[in-house]
């Protein structure tokens, strides 16, 4: 449970009632993910948390154990991200979360709980940023695709998935430790953080990428949008970098290019559906064992918050309510 503070939020692992819990769908949580907006959450002197106090946790997957709304059956596995959750509705950090009927997506069937939340919002992010370029009509074979913060969540599994629909993806990190992890994923070359902008002089630098996944903004989104190839596009999801950007209108005038938004957090339940099918279908299970970087319990998390706060984590941290960290 995490209360707003100053000058930061408390987190505490107590009980609370569940008779308590805000939504119409009970679910016994299996497994939950650690995202990067819920060390934002947890943040000193943040405006994120909507709520306090808040049982946190962006994401969750479980089976359900009551429904009130009557579209979902006993036991049905499911999985419930954004809108709320998390930031001002009790989360997935917790043996038992509560949502409105319109948040939750049946698992897919290729999916168990514990693969849905390896993959999680981070790796949904993903592949809804392939499916903005895709729709942008970004091919493979168009050359190559940059993705930034690649040894995160949402980059690493971006690099993973691209690679699987068949296209060549350079990934940029500013931990060159990661490299391995990164070709493992299917980057047919890693880059420094620092290599992205190769002219940061100029309106127009070299043209290199024929599309890019960026969930770090700011400067990198800037130096992505100078570097992009006539026609590319790419697919803006995060700021980990910065929030503020500067760019001029020359790369879209010039050279046709487009700048994407990805919001994982209010899509529609189809849309989500969707996606979550698709995702299920492109990540292989070898996949998903690469990006998983950690298992912990419910007395894990504030570990797990401080790692992802500091850029620390390769892939994903997921929760699993029934162990103890120790
Ligand atoms: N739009 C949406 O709906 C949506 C959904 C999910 C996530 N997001 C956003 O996407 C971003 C990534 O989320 P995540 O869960 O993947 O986080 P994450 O696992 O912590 O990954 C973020 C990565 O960004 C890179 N990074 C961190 N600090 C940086 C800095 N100062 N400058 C440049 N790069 C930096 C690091 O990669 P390297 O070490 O490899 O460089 C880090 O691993 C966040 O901003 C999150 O809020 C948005």
């Amino acid at each position: 449970v995490i209360t707003q503070q100053d000058p930061r939020p408390t987190i505490e692992l107590t009980d609370v009632d569940p008779e308590t819990l805000e939504g119409e769908v009970l679910i016994a949580v299996d497994f939950a993910g650690v995202n990067y907006k819920d060390a934002m959450v947890t943040g000193p002197r943040n405006r994120v948390a909507r709520r306090s106090p808040l049982i946190g946790g962006v994401d969750l997957a479980g089976r359900v154990v009551e429904d009130r709304s009557g579209r979902f059956a006993v036991g049905l596995a499911v999985l419930a991200h954004g809108h709320a959750i998390g930031v001002g509705h009790d989360g997935g950090f917790a043996e038992l979360a509560k949502v409105p009927a319109d948040w939750v997506v049946p698992l897919p069937e290729k999916l168990d709980a514990k693969a849905a939340m390896v993959l999680g919002t981070a790796g949904f992010t993903a592949m809804a940023s392939l499916a903005r370029l895709e729709h942008a009509g970004i091919r493979p074979g168009d050359g190559p695709l940059l993705v930034t913060g690649a040894s995160g969540g949402v980059g690493s599994t971006a690099v993973g998935i691209l690679a699987i629909a068949g296209f060549e993806v350079v990934a940029s990190t500013g931990r060159a430790a990661e490299t391995t992890f990164l070709t493992r994923l299917g980057a047919s070359q890693v880059i420094g953080r620092d290599e992205i902008d190769d002219r940061p002089e100029r309106r127009l630098g070299t043209e290199r990428w024929a599309g890019a996944v960026d969930c770090v903004g700011g400067a990198t989104l800037s130096a992505i949008l100078r570097s992009l190839r006539y026609g590319g596009a790419v697919a803006a999801s995060g700021l980990t970098g910065g929030a503020e950007l500067h760019s001029s209108v020359y790369p879209f005038i010039v050279r046709n290019i487009s700048l994407l938004g990805v919001d994982a957090v209010e899509m529609p339940a189809e849309a989500r559906l969707e996606l979550w099918d698709r995702l299920a279908g492109l990540a292989n299970s070898e996949l998903v064992d690469v990006i998983l970087d950690e298992v912990v319990g419910l007395d894990g998390v504030p570990s797990a918050l401080e790692k992802i706060a500091a850029g620390e984590v390769r892939g994903r941290i997921i929760v699993d309510p029934s162990r103890r960290s120790g």
